[in-house]
């Protein structure tokens, strides 16, 4: 694994400003769902990392279920529009309040999957938290309820984010420059 000095562009958000925002977030939350009881649904592998934090912060009770999608196809760095669900829900999601915890959107593709697929299974609520906010590269529409950040157009890393599977464990999210990332064998 090469060393992330190597090819980082910038911190874009540093371990404080996330612990303040994450803080913020789950206060917002819980007030939204005062006197009822939801189900976080944590999508894997990305969200699991804002997704221990942000439950932290909540002060309602809840529970936690996790699906793990991917998308596949042409693109290796970049989301190219086919979702497969890897790993669906144990919960019964029917008359629930439910909550999708994600690190980032960026086309919005695999969003607008799972919240086609979930609606169909009759929640009673069901609204989306990300961490981060790649706005300018929609390409699906998807309603956001709560966001961390809005981030550049710019490949990240760190705080749950990935680069072939490494660098998820970071405090703080950062661009890299591509030019000089090296995969190792
Ligand atoms: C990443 C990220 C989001 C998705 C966002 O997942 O965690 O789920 O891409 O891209 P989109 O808005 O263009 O669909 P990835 O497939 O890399 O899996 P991971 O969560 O296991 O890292």
């Amino acid at each position: 694994m090469q060393d992330y000095h190597d090819f980082i562009d910038e911190v874009l958000v540093d371990e404080k400003a996330i612990e303040t925002r994450v803080a913020e977030l789950g206060a917002q939350i819980s007030r939204a769902y005062a006197g009822q009881e939801l189900l976080i649904v944590c999508l894997l592998r990305g969200g699991l990392t804002f997704t221990a934090d942000l439950t932290r912060h909540l002060t309602i009770p809840h529970t936690l279920d996790c699906m793990s999608l991917s998308s596949y196809g042409v693109g290796h760095y970049a989301s190219s529009g086919n979702v497969r669900v890897n790993l669906d829900l144990m919960t019964n999601i029917e008359g629930l309040n439910v909550l999708l915890v994600e690190d980032i959107v960026d086309s919005g593709r695999t969003l607008a999957h799972v919240l086609h697929m979930l609606k169909t299974r009759e929640p009673k609520s069901l609204q989306v938290c990300v961490l981060l906010d790649k706005k300018y590269r929609r390409e699906v529409p998807v309603e956001v309820d709560y966001v961390g950040f809005d981030i550049p157009d710019k490949y990240v890393f760190g705080y749950g984010i990935d680069i072939d599977e490494h660098y998820r464990h970071l405090r703080f999210i950062a661009s890299a420059d591509m030019k000089k990332y090296k995969k190792t064998p």
